[in-house]
């Protein structure tokens, strides 16, 4: 390692989970993708992504998710600091650590936030000025949430999921996530959906208003009233214990519940703080899930963590 490198700056990025408040799927298209209507939220459970300069490119996970998680080229993480690198064209390798703790193949998006991480990481490390828009055009080349987890916040998402625009909220809303111990593969759940609609035509997607106006209200009870994913079918009859999950949760008081994204993760919306908190505390001490997590959104995308340090 040289001088310069052991002196380099240290950047760290916060990245975020999503949970799809409605996941509409329309037809599948000649990509291979589906076309989709989709109102994401960034919520409070996160990923932290460092990066320096390096003499190569290596990548490095740890954390209470780190299992099974790619730590080579594979990695959307390194592909995405590539990917930034070759539109700049710039040769400076970085080493990226992780420290997971989004659940891996869960439906949060965390390989996608990290990737997103990556990118808002790197763009300072060299200096780079970009623009969010310019990062998530550069991410959506990856993944179909990478725009949305530069942005964050809430949004609406129609293309195969990385046209992005902000929607309006307002205050706070309370969830309680329960994540399975074995991911479910996207590509998979959305291959289950065709299967299951296979007999019929499936139309374009659109995201319903009234969801629109539960956001705007801030009122929980409202938003409960419009959560829906078109994949929850698909994602139960892979893992038929998800449709027991979901029941169980509204029975110890969740207002509302749904598969996040392509699941297997279970997303429960509660009343507020306090209403979270019992519900976390029902789903465990009945032995429903082992692990229920609180978090709570909107929370900002990719951030930087304070000011960078030289180490
Ligand atoms: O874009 P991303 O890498 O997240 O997509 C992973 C896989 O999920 C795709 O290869 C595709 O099988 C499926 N997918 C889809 N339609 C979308 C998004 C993802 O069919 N809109």
């Amino acid at each position: 390692m040289t001088s310069a490198m052991l002196t380099s700056p240290a950047v760290t990025v916060r990245a975020p989970a999503k949970v799809n408040l409605e996941l509409r799927v329309g037809p599948l298209r000649a990509d291979g993708f589906h076309a989709l209507a989709t109102v994401y939220q960034a919520v409070s459970l996160f990923d932290e992504v460092t990066v320096r300069a390096s003499e190569e490119w290596t990548i490095a996970i740890t954390g209470t998710c780190a299992l099974g998680v790619p730590a080579d080229h594979t990695n959307l993480a390194v592909r995405a600091a590539q990917a930034l690198a070759a539109a700049h064209g710039i040769d400076e390798p970085v080493e990226i650590l992780i420290e997971k703790d989004i659940p891996v193949a869960g439906g949060m998006a965390g390989g996608s936030s990290d990737a997103a991480a990556t990118l808002v990481a790197c763009d300072w490390l060299w200096g780079l000025g970009s623009s969010r828009e310019e990062l998530a055009q550069i991410g959506a080349e990856l993944g179909s949430d990478i725009p949305f987890l530069v942005h964050g916040g809430t949004a609406i998402g129609l293309g195969r999921g990385e046209v992005v625009t902000p929607v309006l909220t307002r205050g706070t809303f309370h969830w309680v996530f329960a994540a399975a111990d074995v991911g479910l593969s996207t590509p998979a759940v959305y291959a289950e959906f065709d299967r299951l609609t296979a007999d019929r035509d499936v139309p374009e997607p659109t995201a319903s208003t009234g969801l629109m106006a539960a956001l705007r209200s801030g009122d929980a009870h409202a938003l409960a009233g419009h959560l829906g994913n078109d994949l929850q079918q698909a994602a139960i009859s892979l893992r038929p214990e998800l449709g027991d999950l979901l029941a169980d949760g509204l029975s110890y008081g969740a207002l509302g519940g749904l598969v996040s994204g392509s699941g297997p993760t279970v997303a429960f919306l509660a009343a507020d703080h306090e209403g979270a908190i019992d519900l976390a505390v029902a789903l465990t001490a009945s032995g429903t899930v082992t692990h229920a997590q609180r978090a709570t959104g909107p929370v900002h995308g990719a951030s930087l963590r304070g000011v960078p340090r030289v180490d």
